[in-house]
């Protein structure tokens, strides 16, 4: 049985990857329970990094307290595994610069720490959670069907939301990006990001170990982190219909995405730690059905029997305007195809359980 360390199990995705691989995979989970994502109460103890003791997640499962960047802990727990699947990160886009350190420590040391220690103890295998925010902006076509990078938006005080040809002013159409595109990272989370590919990308070269970097768009479904300024879009306007109010959605509402239920990120997840894929592959993990967000909240409010959207006009710089992954790379070599659409996982997840992570806090180094 090929034996995994799952580091972040007790998280929103590392949760759901250990209950898809448990029955055929031989499973050590791990996860340093940052307050930031599951409060003080399942805050790690006392020691540099963590205590290494085995305690009860919020799942009732159990889970090893271990901080991926502690070497000792991690060269004695790779003993034996084939395979690391590496999920453990701060997440969110930032509050601000002061989570800078939080993300560069947890994310961007703790990767460099694990690679370490694998090489280390002759794991070769890794699969790595990273992100579609790698790409920054979207990919973008003229009228003429020619590739044209856009210019910074400069008018959304003015409600001109849409990305423009810098040389023309010419309105531009979101088209699908794929793995190849440029990375673009623009918030310090999404610079961690590409830092945990990068990293792990050096290490394949130097060891000859192969990674699979599964590039997660939207992601959203049960036991997702409730209304906090680190939570997804989908979760937040969950939040806003439980509280009786209307889901507050940016700009015009026409933002392009790709929601992917977080059973289909766990397939994934099991279909690259089975292929193993030699060398570095970064992989796009979508539905390959484009949504909007102001869909994506009107299909909440309408399962809720909530209140309608309130579309606000309001926006923030650094967000992106379209973002949609091609999933045909993912198809092509793992035969991965979610399967379960945006309309039907969406409606779905207007009553699921959501995890408690309210009042904990910005994350800490
Ligand atoms: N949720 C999304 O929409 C999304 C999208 C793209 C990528 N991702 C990536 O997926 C992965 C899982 O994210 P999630 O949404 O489940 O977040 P989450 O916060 O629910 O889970 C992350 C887990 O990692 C743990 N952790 C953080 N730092 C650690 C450390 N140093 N050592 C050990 N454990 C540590 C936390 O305690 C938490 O349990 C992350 O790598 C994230 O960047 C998530």
């Amino acid at each position: 049985m090929t034996r995994v360390l799952l580091t972040g199990a007790a998280g929103f995705i590392g949760g759901h990857i250990r209950s898809a691989l448990e029955p055929n995979h031989d499973v050590v989970a791990i996860d340093a329970m940052l307050a930031s994502a599951h409060g003080h109460s399942g805050e790690h103890g006392s020691g540099e990094y963590g205590s290494g003791d085995t305690s009860s997640g919020e799942s009732g499962r159990d889970i090893t307290r271990v901080d991926v960047r502690d070497h000792a802990a991690l060269v004695e727990l790779l003993t034996g595994v084939d395979v690391v699947c590496h999920q453990a990160a701060v997440v969110g886009a930032g509050v601000n610069s002061a989570d800078a350190p939080a993300y560069a420590s947890h994310n961007d040391f703790g990767t460099a720490v694990l690679l370490a220690a694998m090489a280390e103890t002759g794991c070769t295998r890794l699969v790595l959670a990273s992100s579609m925010v790698v790409y920054g902006e979207g990919k973008y076509r003229n009228a003429a069907g020619d590739l044209v990078m856009p210019g910074p938006r400069t008018r959304l005080a003015d409600g001109i939301f849409e990305n423009t040809d810098p040389a023309t002013g010419e309105v531009l159409d979101w088209t699908l990006v794929e793995e190849d595109a440029e990375l673009r990272p623009r918030s310090t989370y999404a610079a961690s990001k590409v830092a945990q590919e990068n990293y792990a990308l050096a290490w394949s070269l130097a060891t000859g170990g192969s990674v699979t970097a599964l590039r997660y768009h939207n992601v959203y479904g049960p036991h997702m982190p409730r209304n906090t300024p680190y939570s997804g879009v989908a979760a937040m306007f969950r939040s806003s219909l439980e509280a009786g109010k209307a889901p507050q959605v940016y700009e015009d509402g026409h933002q392009a995405r790709d929601f992917v239920h977080v059973s289909d990120i766990a397939a994934a997840n099991t279909a690259a730690i089975d292929a193993a894929l030699p060398g570095f592959t970064a992989l796009n993990v979508s539905s390959g059905h484009p949504i909007t967000i102001g869909e994506v909240a009107s299909t909440l409010s309408d399962a809720c029997h909530g209140p309608a959207p309130e579309i606000t006009g309001q926006y923030r710089p650094g967000d992106v305007r379209h973002i949609v992954a091609s999933p045909e790379k993912a198809r092509r070599t793992l035969g991965f195809v979610a399967a379960i659409s945006p309309e039907q996982g969406l409606r779905e997840f207007a009553t699921a359980p959501l995890r408690d992570a309210e009042g904990t806090g910005a994350p800490r180094v």
